[in-house]
């Protein structure tokens, strides 16, 4: 599975943040710390109650004080600093762990809970204080930031980048995420197409857990740093 490699895209989700104490999305309720998705990770929830959508980002990008980065996003910070080939690690999670265990070659495909964006004129800033509705943004001066998420019905960032990353794989390796959620749950069929090796490590196996040539089963702290281990030899 993982010889001859040179060329790799990890994807993550929010599986690899859980033993960092960060609620995944789909949790065995269903709510996502309390709420259904679709009450606070729609444009129309955030046109209806931008109260309750602003606070509940604050929420969240508040909790990122109290968590660190746990063995696989280590692991994965260790690899991006010793892989000599291409390596692009493509988080949909919007927390900040990845960085702070040290990854540089790192893309937040579904936005940043410490990034507020303006709807107006389209700059992203760094914020990392509660950001209230109607906040003026510093680019434009209009009464237009909101928390940089990428809401259902949005566009992920980066696709031209992640495609042409996916399209130079030697090996795609999906880590924590339910494969629930398009456009990233398609990646590992574009990895397949174009030939790459396909490994998922998940807890339990993901919606789309057949597409992948092989699949480990277990926590990501211990699953990640092993993979880790073999790549590095
Ligand atoms: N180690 C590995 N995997 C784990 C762990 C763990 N310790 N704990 C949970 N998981 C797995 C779960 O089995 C599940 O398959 O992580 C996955 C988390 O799935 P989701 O909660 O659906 O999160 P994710 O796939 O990241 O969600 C995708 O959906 O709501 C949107 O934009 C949001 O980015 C998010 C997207």
């Amino acid at each position: 599975m993982i010889k001859d490699i040179r060329n790799i895209v990890m994807l993550t989700g929010a599986g690899i943040s859980a033993e960092s104490g960060l609620a995944t999305f789909r949790g065995p309720d269903g709510l996502w710390e309390g709420h259904r998705v679709e009450d606070v990770c729609t444009p129309e929830a955030l046109a209806r109650h931008a109260e309750l959508v602003h606070r509940f980002y604050d929420e969240r990008r508040a909790k990122l004080a109290e968590v660190h980065p746990n063995a696989a996003h280590e692991a994965l910070a260790a690899l991006d600093r010793a892989w000599d080939g291409d390596l692009l690690i493509v988080t949909q999670n919007v927390d900040d762990l990845h960085e702070r265990a040290g990854a540089r070659r790192l893309l937040h495909m579904h936005g940043e809970l410490r990034s507020a964006l303006c709807a107006d004129c389209g700059k992203a800033v760094a914020w990392a204080d509660p950001l209230p509705p109607q906040s003026v943004c510093g680019g434009c001066a209009r009464p237009s930031l909101r928390p940089d998420i990428v809401f259902f019905g949005e566009m992920p960032y980066e696709m031209d980048r992640i495609d042409a990353a996916l399209r130079d794989a030697d090996l795609f390796v999906s880590i924590g995420t339910s494969g629930a959620v398009y456009p990233a749950a398609g990646f590992v069929q574009t990895a397949r197409h174009v030939g790459a090796r396909t490994l998922e490590l998940n807890l339990d196996p993901s919606a789309g857990s057949f597409y992948f040539e092989e699949s480990r089963m277990g926590p990501a702290s211990k699953l990640v740093p092993e993979l880790v281990r073999e790549l590095l030899g």
